[in-house]
């Protein structure tokens, strides 16, 4: 049976109605293969101006189904992302799914490939077969995608290679059968199977936040604080090349000390609750050291004498 990219009226209101009933059907369903999140749950991501325009494009296509039909085309529904940890690839997919009312279902590709040899191929149509039946549309979501995808070059015949092959041909396959919504998402793009990147219609590659988008991340995630411009902006600066999740660290470190400080008697001050939050906290291996930790002294110094503390929205 065929299915849209998009919901029925019908299963939307189910969703919408009681989605703690659709969560447990679409549990009973899936659970063994990943971890269902729904519309409700999704936030939007910030993000840089061209990746914003990609997006409004493709959700708009989706909705327009009818007009690309009429010139033989269908809405594009697989996309590859990439990018570093914590920049955003699991909020944006959840989110888009969220958009157009679907459910997504979160698989770690790790977990598919199976400890015995032929498992993983058998893992994988199982997983697409129940995605197809299901009556609710659900948003498939691969995550650690290099672990599934990686290149055939160099192969053998032997064991581990022929499984490999068979990883690469089943998802080629399913790929090509499967009409719902469908997301990758990996750190590591150069080892994906030529092959199976092709099948992706949209590649899309979600960097660090620029300045720009770092001052929309700190003031979203220093609500219900609200911080005058000049300090969002210091913020925004001494987090240069760190990941949205770190920055959202960060803010939420501000608003456990300007809450609990007082209390527990430490200072409140800007500098010191950053001072405090930069020795415990830091970008994960293999990432760009942020501003804060690179020229520590000197980003204090820049937070001192700004006006502190914030107000409380009511
Ligand atoms: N672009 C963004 N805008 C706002 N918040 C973000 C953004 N990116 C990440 N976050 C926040 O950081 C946290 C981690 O993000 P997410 O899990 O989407 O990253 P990821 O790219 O999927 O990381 P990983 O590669 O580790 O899976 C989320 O809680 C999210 O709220
Ligand atoms: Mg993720």
């Amino acid at each position: 049976m065929r299915k849209d990219v998009h919901l029925t009226p019908k299963t939307l209101d189910e969703l919408k109605g009681d989605p703690g009933s659709a969560r447990s059907d679409l549990e009973k369903e899936f659970g063994s293969l990943g971890v269902i999140v729904m519309p409700g749950e999704a936030e939007a991501p910030i993000l840089t101006p061209p990746v914003r325009g990609a997006l409004h494009q493709w959700l708009f296509e989706m909705n327009s189904d009818e007009d690309l039909k009429a010139v033989g085309l269908k809405p594009r529904s697989r996309c590859l992302l990439s990018g570093p940890p914590g920049c955003g690839k699991t909020t944006l997919a959840h989110h888009i799914s969220a958009r157009l009312g679907v459910p997504m279902l979160v698989m770690q590709s790790s977990e598919i490939i199976g400890k015995y040899l032929g498992e993983s191929a058998r893992n994988l149509s199982k997983t697409f077969r129940a995605a197809r039946r299901n009556r609710y549309d659900i948003a498939l979501f691969f995550d650690e995608f290099d672990a599934l995808a990686k290149s055939r070059a160099g192969l053998g015949s032997e064991g581990a290679d022929n499984e490999r092959s068979n990883i690469t041909i089943t998802l080629l396959q399913e790929f090509d059968r499967y009409d719902g919504l469908l997301f990758a998402a990996t750190n590591v793009t150069k080892d994906i199977d030529p092959a199976i990147w092709r099948r992706f219609q949209l590649q899309i590659e979600i960097g660090f936040p620029g300045a720009a988008e770092r001052f929309a991340i700190v003031r979203l995630y220093m609500a219900p604080f609200q911080l005058q411009d000049e300090v969002i902006a210091a913020l925004a600066a001494i987090f240069e090349d760190a990941s949205p999740a770190l920055i959202r660290e960060g803010c939420e470190a501000i608003k456990r000390s300007l809450v609990l400080g007082p209390r527990m008697k430490l200072a409140t001050d800007l500098p010191s609750i950053i001072e405090r939050f930069a020795a415990s906290a830091a970008a994960s291996e293999g990432m760009p050291e942020p501003l804060l930790w690179r020229e520590p002294r000197q980003c204090l110094r820049d937070l001192a004498d700004l006006p502190w503390p914030p107000e409380r929205a009511a």
